[in-house]
């Protein structure tokens, strides 16, 4: 509908979406571009490859995804970006996101996350841009006093990666509350895990895997001989670690929703994304056996440190203000994943910055 709306005006909105190439924006610049809008995507490559913008386009056919590599702390660059292409909105990705990094290298995080937000919104503001999607996380709340978590729990992290998030939540609630004219809408993820169905794109992890479904599916595919379990001694239903999983296609609706809300309406907000439902590691790895034919060898070891047991949304706020919420199953994720896998055993092939 709105692809038809922005078709009869003669010209789509772009949105600056930084962090474009990577893993969640790909999937919403092509849901971006499938609702009629042009997605300009700004990276330095740090963590992703020019091949997916290829992709996008290829599952897209659109040819004219502007795509520009610089990094979101050079503010006047920034302000060029937005000027030039006229953007009316920001969906931003761009961020460092591994938790035990974070602990190593706390002040990467500070500065990619932190100080590269702020300069986004400091170009925002010279170049007149009004509207900010921000990937926060789960992670922002901490051990948990109740569950599943609402939007109102106590926000307290516990590293260093979901303090950046945290800290750029509280600078986007000070900026709107000073109104200098941007809103702001603020999405927690959960777990998000999958892939397009198209098995184009889908998440490129540089060495190990930090994350379970990475791992298991690099584990199915041959790359890695088993899984490690961290953890069969929680109190949760078969003592493995429960998370709320949420297919990256879902994800990337949500984010539509939320640009579109902030685009109609002067108002802020801040709201979980997730399904509502937890799976422990054990339903994870059945589920991918299945979709994908193969056996996925497992160990049982120690619990990893700050590993929380078991955590999932109380998604009712994300249907009632955005009338969005899942629609795609832990079978969807898995069969999807695999797709993506195994037509890209080694993820993304190598190609040089400007070649895609
Ligand atoms: P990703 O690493 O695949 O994507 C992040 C992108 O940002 C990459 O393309 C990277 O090259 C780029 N980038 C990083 N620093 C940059 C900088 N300073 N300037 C320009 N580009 C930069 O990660 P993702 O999984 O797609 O996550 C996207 C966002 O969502 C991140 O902010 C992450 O913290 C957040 N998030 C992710 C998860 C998850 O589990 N994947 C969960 C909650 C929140
Ligand atoms: C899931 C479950 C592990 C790997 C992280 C970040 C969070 C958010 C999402 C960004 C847990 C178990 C894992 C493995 C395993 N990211 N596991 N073997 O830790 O819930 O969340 O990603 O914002 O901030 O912390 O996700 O996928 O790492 O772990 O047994 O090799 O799988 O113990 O129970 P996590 P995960």
């Amino acid at each position: 509908m709105a692809g038809i709306t922005n078709f009869m005006q003669g010209r789509s909105k772009r949105i600056l979406v930084p962090g474009g190439a990577g893993y969640i924006g790909s999937h919403t610049c092509v849901e971006l571009i499938n609702r009629g809008y042009t997605p300009v995507i700004v990276d330095n490559f740090v963590n992703s490859s020019i091949a997916s913008v290829d992709r996008i386009r290829q599952i897209t056919g659109a040819n004219d995804v502007p795509v520009i590599e610089a990094d979101i702390r050079d503010t006047a660059e920034m302000v060029r970006v937005l000027r030039e292409h006229e953007c009316e909105a920001v969906i931003h990705f761009a961020g460092l996101k591994a938790v035990g990094e974070s602990t190593a290298q706390p002040l990467d995080y500070y500065s990619n996350n932190v100080q590269g937000s702020l300069s986004l919104l400091e170009a925002m503001k010279q170049a007149g841009t009004g509207h900010i999607v921000f990937s926060s996380s789960a992670t922002v709340y901490g051990t948990p006093v109740s569950l599943p978590y609402t939007e109102s729990h106590p926000l307290a992290p516990t590293n260093p990666y979901g303090m950046t998030k945290y800290a750029v939540e509280l600078m986007l609630n000070d900026l709107v509350a000073s109104r200098a004219g941007i809103n702001a809408g603020i999405l927690r993820y959960f777990n998000p895990i999958g892939a397009h169905p198209s098995g184009l794109i889908g998440e490129d992890p540089n060495g190990v895997p930090n994350n379970l479904m990475p791992f298991v599916a690099q584990v199915a595919v041959g790359r890695r001989p088993h899984l490690n379990v961290f953890g069969n001694d929680y109190d949760t239903p078969d003592g493995t670690g429960v998370r709320d999983y949420i297919h990256v296609v879902d994800l990337a609706e949500a984010h539509i929703a939320a640009l579109e809300k902030l685009l109609a309406s002067p108002d802020s907000f801040t709201v979980n994304l997730g399904s509502g439902i937890g799976h422990s590691v054990l339903d994870v790895v059945k589920a991918f056996e299945q979709a994908s034919g193969r056996d996925i060898p497992l160990e049982f070891v120690d619990r990893r440190p700050g590993d929380l047991p078991a955590y999932w949304a109380d998604p009712t706020y994300a249907m009632e203000l955005l009338g969005w919420q899942t629609r795609l199953t832990l079978e969807d994720m898995c069969r999807d994943q695999w797709a993506w896998q195994s037509g890209n055993p080694n993820g993304y092939p190598d190609v040089k910055i400007g070649a895609a």
